[in-house]
């Protein structure tokens, strides 16, 4: 099973596909963490991608695409993977066709605003990757990861000013890709105002349909 959890930033793409790979048994990839630990290991991709990420820009399509061919040629991947925040660019959307047979779009659909607060109130943690948010989903214990138990932060790219930046990032290169794949058919829209748990069942739902 390929997916592709499709959406606006901050929609809930990653806290949709942490559940999904769970259930599903089938690795999330997303590039936007693969991204951030390349920048925070400061290898030479990180070294190339960090200013684009600080100014919430799309990094390079060959560069993003060569991260993406290597990560699912992990042996981990073999029996599908669920794709969180790739393709972003119509150039993308391309090369993963020359790749491989998606066959399912998951597009999360959030109002503007909502994005705003979802953004701004997340705070991750960097050793485990779990994502809280202050007011939605917070932590038992203030800026404390409830897994590992070390201390959480905000992302960088998460101040108010490069959030607004990366909206519009995706209002212009990555929306347009909602209606190519709505054309093939490969589609479905997801009702992402409700809560992480109402999200995630309609998702269930529609996979489980298509499983059938
Ligand atoms: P990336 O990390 O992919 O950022 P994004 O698309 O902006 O998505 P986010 O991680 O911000 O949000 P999300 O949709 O995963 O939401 P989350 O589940 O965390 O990319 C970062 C950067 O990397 C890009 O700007 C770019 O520079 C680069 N990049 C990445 N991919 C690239 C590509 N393909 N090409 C080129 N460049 C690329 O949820 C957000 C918050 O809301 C959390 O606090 C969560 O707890 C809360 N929440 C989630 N669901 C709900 C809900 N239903 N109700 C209430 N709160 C919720």
């Amino acid at each position: 099973m390929k997916l592709v959890i499709f959406g606006p930033p901050s929609a809930g793409k990653g806290t949709q596909a942490q559940k999904l790979s769970q259930k599903y048994n089938i690795p999330q990839v997303s590039t936007g963490d693969l991204l951030r630990k390349a920048v925070a290991e400061g290898t030479p991709l990180g070294k190339k991608v960090k200013s684009y990420l600080e100014q919430g820009k799309l990094g390079p399509d060959n560069l993003i695409v060569e991260l993406i061919k290597d990560r699912v040629s992990k042996p981990d991947a073999r029996n599908g993977y669920l794709l969180d925040g790739f393709p972003r660019t119509m150039g993308q959307a391309k090369e993963l066709e020359k790749m491989t047979d998606i066959d399912l779009v998951l597009n999360i659909v959030v109002d503007m605003e909502m994005l705003v607060e979802r953004a701004v109130g997340r705070r991750g943690c960097p050793k485990d990757g779990s994502v809280y948010h202050i007011k939605f989903n917070p932590p038992k214990k203030d800026m404390v990861c409830d897994k590992c138990g070390g201390p959480l932060v905000q992302r960088e790219d998460d101040k108010e000013e490069t959030v607004r930046k990366r909206l519009q990032v995706y209002q212009e290169q990555t929306a347009p890709l909602i209606e190519y794949y709505r054309k093939k058919g490969k589609l479905v829209d997801i009702d992402g105002s409700g809560g992480i748990d109402a999200v995630f069942a309609q998702m269930v739902n529609t996979i489980d349909k298509l499983k059938k």
